[in-house]
């Protein structure tokens, strides 16, 4: 089976995938494509990032998107090279993205996939150069291939993804990943234009000292939250929190920890958006060994509704996790 292919750490993702690949002799290899197209991009768009400084693509694009933000050049740029490759790449027929207000028919009648993606998370930081990440999340679609796709392709229940992961464009270059069988980290040579295979089978710690929220937003909070948080400061736990999803959520995953986005004023449902947020991180925490709810259920089990729908988000180290959600409970 999958797990007893071992791949040696340096392995390259193409050989990875091939290799993970003769454990499914009847898979036809459309996913794995699919997984080359989405590096294809993040090496275009690490280049672009790289260079953010030095040609004009920092900074505002001058529109909104429908989340009402003011979108960022890297951000529109992102998008495109994305949607791009996967058109190109032929597998997937429809997208949905965080700067789009509709799903995209890429025009691949014939493709079996959809994909939800968050093309640069941490859009705040893009300027100051700080860490920032891509999110995708690739399910199979559910209208019959050939025809039109719409939007029952992509509003699938979390539990129906077939693949999840993220790019962390960091210190170094990282391709995240699972297709349900483990989440494995591949790290970029930008010099040889390769990701390599440098964590295999990321567990996150059960239990952490790290606890990862925005400060500002303490007032706002439930009395259960604020008592969670009193209670880490007690412990003496470290407060750390970069502002990118992707940059946090990857720490806490290493080292153990947890990320909590609760209700606030602004955002009563949570600002964190289900589709290609929430849902893709959550698989890739229980795949890990750890958890994720919005206070009351398991992310995975949210029924979606809308295209662009939020939720509030607490995901890391079981523990930690299930303490949050329990001292919730006793509050509703
Ligand atoms: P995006 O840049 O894709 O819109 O996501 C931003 C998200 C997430 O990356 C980050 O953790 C969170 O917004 C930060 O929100 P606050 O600035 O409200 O803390
Ligand atoms: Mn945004
Ligand atoms: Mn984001
Ligand atoms: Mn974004």
């Amino acid at each position: 089976s999958e797990e007893d292919i071992a791949v040696p750490v340096g392995t390259t993702l193409d050989r990875f995938i091939m290799r993970k690949q003769e454990a499914f002799p009847y898979a036809t290899g459309e996913l794995s494509q699919l997984i080359r197209d989405i590096a294809l991009a993040s090496k275009i768009i690490n280049r672009e990032i790289n260079r953010a400084g030095l040609i004009n693509i920092a900074g505002m694009y001058g529109t909104q998107n429908i989340q009402g933000e003011e979108q960022q050049k890297l951000d529109v740029i992102a998008d495109v090279r994305f949607i791009r490759a996967l058109k190109n790449g032929g597998e997937v027929c429809a997208i949905i993205s965080e700067e789009q207000d509709k799903i995209i028919d890429t025009g691949n009648r014939h493709g079996k996939y959809v994909v939800a993606l968050d093309p640069l998370d941490g859009s705040s930081n893009i300027d100051v150069n700080v860490s920032i990440g891509s999110i995708f999340s690739v399910y199979r679609r559910v209208t019959p291939v050939g025809t039109v796709p719409n939007e029952t392709d992509v509003l699938q229940s979390g539990r129906k993804q077939v693949a999840a992961g993220y790019v962390l464009y960091g210190s170094s270059t990282m391709l995240v990943y699972t297709t349900g069988h483990g989440v494995h980290g591949f790290t970029y040579d930008a010099s040889l234009g390769e990701f390599f295979l440098s964590h295999t089978e990321i567990k996150i710690p059960e239990k952490g000292k790290i606890f990862s929220y925005n400060e500002g937003n303490y007032d706002d909070f439930s009395p259960a939250i604020q008592s969670y948080i009193t209670d880490c400061k007690t412990r003496r736990y470290s407060g750390r929190y970069i502002g990118s999803l992707v940059a946090d959520f990857h720490r806490n995953m290493l080292k153990g920890g947890i990320y909590l986005y609760p209700p606030t004023q602004k955002a009563p449902n949570g600002k964190l958006r289900l589709l290609y947020e929430c849902y893709p991180l959550a698989m890739l925490i229980e795949q890990a060994g750890g958890m994720a709810t919005d206070g009351k259920q398991p992310i995975l089990d949210i029924v979606p509704t809308d295209l662009h729908q939020r939720t509030p988000l607490y995901i890391g180290s079981a523990d930690m996790v299930r303490t949050v959600t329990q001292g919730l409970e006793t509050e509703y």
